[in-house]
């Protein structure tokens, strides 16, 4: 139920906006859950319950959504740290390894996520997966020149790769860095999600894939109980 799924998604960005304090430096991911999270941040803001709270934006989307929102953002080279950073998932295991990339953002949102002091993913319980990849792909970043020999490794390493594209685009879909991005199934899960994303980190002409792990220490999970409450 996407209504449902949304009431999730907004108990979790109102818990999360909780966490921050004034005068930090907050990393801002992408897709609709971190949309949430944004918008709520800025009302916070407005309100004046935080002051000199500044964001990172890891995409194109979460730029123009902080500045619609009255957050101020600064680039990467502007700051000499990032103090917390909030981000989606496309899933999270138990050991808080994810998959991510399902909205071709996550070669910042890794940058600006590990850079972070403490790294917060927000989900609703559709994310929750008792293996990685069973349902969602590993996306995969490319150079746009090297795309070939990129598509032969991957299949090299037992994956599906697909060249991503979308419905109103005729042609692969390009990133905010000017990139491809190859969409690789798994059709029997991922056993080890470190170890594969090294190996197709390895390969020349990868600049970043959607695997997440080792790093994240919170997981905000949205959940409706029993008596369809929703709790966090
Ligand atoms: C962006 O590339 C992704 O990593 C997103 O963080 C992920 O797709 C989560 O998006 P939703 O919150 O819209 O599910």
């Amino acid at each position: 139920d996407p209504e449902v799924q949304e009431d999730l998604k907004r108990a979790v960005a109102k818990k999360a906006v909780e966490m921050v304090q004034s005068g930090q430096i907050v990393g801002l991911g992408t897709g609709s859950t971190s949309a949430l999270f944004i918008e709520e941040l800025g009302q916070l803001i407005s309100k004046g319950k935080l002051k000199d709270v500044y964001g990172v934006a890891t995409s194109y989307q979460a730029k123009v959504l902080s500045r619609q929102a009255g957050i101020k953002t600064l680039s990467l080279n502007e700051v000499n740290r990032i103090d917390v950073a909030f981000d989606g998932a496309d899933e999270v295991d138990s050991q808080m390894n994810l998959i991510k990339g399902g909205g071709a953002a996550h070669t910042m949102e890794k940058v600006v996520d590990k850079l972070a002091k403490k790294a917060v993913i927000l989900v609703d319980q559709t994310k929750v997966v008792s293996q990685l990849g069973l349902v969602f792909p590993v996306a995969v970043e490319v150079l746009q020149p090297a795309i070939t020999p990129v598509l032969r490794s991957l299949l090299a390493l037992g994956g599906e790769p697909e060249i991503r594209s979308a419905l109103r685009k005729d042609g692969p879909i390009v990133t905010d860095l000017g990139n491809f991005i190859v969409d690789v199934r798994f059709p029997n899960g991922i056993k080890d999600a470190a170890a594969l994303e090294k190996e197709i980190n390895n390969i020349p002409g990868v600049v970043e894939n959607g695997l997440f792990t080792g790093f994240v220490q919170s997981v905000l999970v949205g959940v409706r109980d029993g008596n369809e409450n929703v709790v966090v």
